[in-house]
């Protein structure tokens, strides 16, 4: 029944949810059984920096007892930046269509991500797991870090003008054209500012960018890996975008 043509576009995009680890091992079997359990036909690719508690041999043994598992091992911390764009790397090579990224804390929840892929599927380029949209939620964050996370937005709407909520967001769902065409060899964040990077290239490249809302939960286990060197290279990067980007936004104002 139904053409060639039908039959084609029936046919289920491929999809990899890269999630990059360091010092996770007590998260990475349970986020690892969550995800298979929510979209058992979805790939996974664990990016592991070579972590001190052994997080990367538990991922090798969940990959040995299951084929939708895979392993990337880093030789060491080079951060979040760096572990993704290998991992990007790696995913299209293998021709995945749609890659995501997502925390292994927990934060973002895989029963969630079925949004972020109905977006691309309806036509976003990349789409955002948003905490600052309407219906966007955060759980037991404390105030200071929901201060971080909100000031850190207002600073990159300010210096960069793109009308993005949650530019800082880790939970995300990119189209592999959209990361073929924005130029990932070029990327030199190598902390979470990494996620503000990806997304104004992807402003900059006149690609479509959706923000869907998301609940994202602190993590129960284990620490965040966020830091004053973190902090302090998105400040710094930031200002540059937003310098070396202001001819380009004066001109369209006009
Ligand atoms: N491979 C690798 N290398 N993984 C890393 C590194 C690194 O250097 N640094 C962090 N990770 C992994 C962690 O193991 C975790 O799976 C994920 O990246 C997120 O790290 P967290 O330390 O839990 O981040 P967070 O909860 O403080 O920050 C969240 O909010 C940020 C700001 O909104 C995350 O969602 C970030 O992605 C987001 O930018
Ligand atoms: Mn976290």
């Amino acid at each position: 029944m139904g053409t060639e043509e039908e039959l084609m576009e029936r046919t289920p995009e491929r999809v990899l949810v890269i999630v990059p680890t360091y010092n996770e091992r007590e998260n990475l079997p349970l986020i690892t059984r969550r995800l298979r359990e929510a979209l058992p036909d979805v790939h996974l690719l664990v990016a592991d920096d070579n972590s001190p508690d052994g997080t990367g041999r538990i991922a090798d043994e969940l990959a040995e007892r299951d084929d939708h598992v895979h392993v990337l091992h880093r030789p060491r911390k080079q951060g979040l930046g760096a572990a993704y764009i290998a991992g990007f790397q790696w995913g299209l090579r293998e021709g995945y269509d749609v890659i995501v990224e997502m925390d292994a804390d927990g934060s973002h929840q895989p029963e969630e991500l079925h949004k972020l892929l109905d977006a691309v599927a309806g036509g976003a380029d990349l789409a955002i797991g948003s905490r600052w949209v309407p219906g966007g939620k955060v759980v037991n964050w404390p105030a200071h870090r929901e201060l971080l996370s909100r000031g850190a937005n207002t600073y990159v709407r300010v210096m960069l003008g793109i009308p993005v909520r949650d530019a800082t967001a880790g939970f995300r769902a990119y189209r592999a054209a959209t990361l073929e065409k924005i130029g990932l060899d070029a990327v030199e964040s190598q902390g979470y500012c990494f996620q503000v990077d990806l997304t104004l290239r992807t402003v900059r490249h006149g690609l479509r960018v959706a923000e869907v809302p998301i609940t994202f939960v602190e993590r129960t286990i284990g620490a965040s890996k966020m830091s004053f060197d973190v902090i302090l290279e998105a400040y710094w990067r930031v200002a540059a975008w937003g310098i070396t980007g202001l001819p380009d936004r004066l001109r369209r104002r006009g």
